[in-house]
């Protein structure tokens, strides 16, 4: 059996991969589209994580694989339906990054409240900028979550304990459950209108595609901050702009964008919003976690039949 890794992989599943009898592991140097299309055909496995598409034209010319291995949460990166068609299994590590992904919200939810990156660029500059960078505490203010799932919880667990208040809208979660996390679940109108900040934790689907937009930008409470370390789609980033530009909203923090990496983003300009290159889940536990779990779903697939999602 072979196996194709195209995005990198922590030592720890390489080695799971490499010691498993009966399985041949290539790892080549962040492959190309072209280069993934060419190599594909003669594996059974490939592992991605969300740099490399898999797309339905690359499953069609791929008849051994037998398994889509994606080393992290979303599989928006994967042509789904496609793979099912041909019986291709599609496997992911949901909760593997998740506290690597909630971690990272909050030191973005933290470093927009006190204008860290600004104030650190200032003083590169030579400045000492007290007056410029007046923030504010979160202690008492109103996070609010949409999507209350793995990532969202911790979140809100992490909020709490610094005394924010914390509002939550998930359809696919009871109040009740909510209550139980001390999130006070509200309908999506009242968690636009009541938060202070306000921070997205769902897939990517049809229903959640720009969930912020014009009109739900305009329900916001004025001065919102927001934050998405989800997926870059749940944002019309262009609404964004013009509400951050207009005051409306008074800050953003993004580590995901609609194209990654952004290419002549109007938002890379302004002054208040802070930016990472999706790394959510870039941290050594997490990479650990995510190669360890997809390295040992793959072996046991491809050895023993067994299908598992960690
Ligand atoms: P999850 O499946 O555990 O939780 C998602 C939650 O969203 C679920 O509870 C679901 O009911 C809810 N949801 C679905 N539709 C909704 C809607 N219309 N309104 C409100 N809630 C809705 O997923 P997770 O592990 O918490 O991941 C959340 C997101 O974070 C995913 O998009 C994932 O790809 C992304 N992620 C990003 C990074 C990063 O590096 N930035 C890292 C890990 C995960
Ligand atoms: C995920 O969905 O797991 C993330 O976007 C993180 C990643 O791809 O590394």
């Amino acid at each position: 059996m072979k196996v194709l890794i195209c995005d990198g992989m922590h030592e720890v599943g390489l080695s799971i991969l490499r010691a498993a009898e009966g399985i041949d592991v290539d790892v080549p140097d962040q492959p190309g589209a072209e280069e993934i299309k060419a190599m594909l055909p003669d594996y059974d496995a490939v592992i991605v994580r969300s740099r490399t598409r898999i797309t339905a034209e690359l499953i069609e010319n791929a008849p051994r694989l037998k398994v889509i291995g994606r080393a992290g949460t979303g599989v928006d990166n994967i042509d789904v339906k496609a793979a099912s068609a041909r019986g291709a299994l599609v496997m992911n590590t949901p909760g593997a990054n998740a506290t690597a992904a909630a971690e990272h919200t909050i030191a973005m939810m933290l470093a927009l409240a006190r204008h860290i990156p600004q104030a650190t660029q200032s003083m590169r500059e030579g400045r000492w900028d007290k007056k410029r960078f007046m923030g504010t505490e979160l202690f008492h203010q109103t996070l609010g979550i949409i999507g209350l799932g793995k990532i969202g919880s911790i979140v809100a667990d992490r909020a709490l304990s610094m005394k924010m208040d914390v509002l939550g809208h998930d359809p696919y979660i009871i109040p009740e459950a909510a209550a139980i996390l001390g999130v006070e679940w509200v309908p999506l109108d009242e968690l636009l209108a009541r938060s202070d900040f306000l921070t997205l934790h769902t897939p990517s689907t049809s229903e959640t595609v720009r969930i912020l937009n014009r009109e739900t930008l305009a329900r916001t409470k004025p001065g919102v901050r927001i934050l998405n370390c989800a997926r870059g789609g749940l944002i019309d980033e262009q609404a964004l702009y013009e509400f951050l530009l207009n005051g409306h909203v008074g800050g953003a923090a993004l580590d995901v964008f609609e194209q990654e990496p952004p290419v002549d983003s109007p938002l890379l300009k302004l002054e208040n919003v802070i930016f990472t290159p999706h790394l959510g889940a870039s941290s050594y536990q997490a990479q650990a976690n995510v190669a360890r779990a997809i390295a040992t779903q793959i072996v046991d697939y491809l050895l023993y039949g067994i299908i598992r999602n960690a």
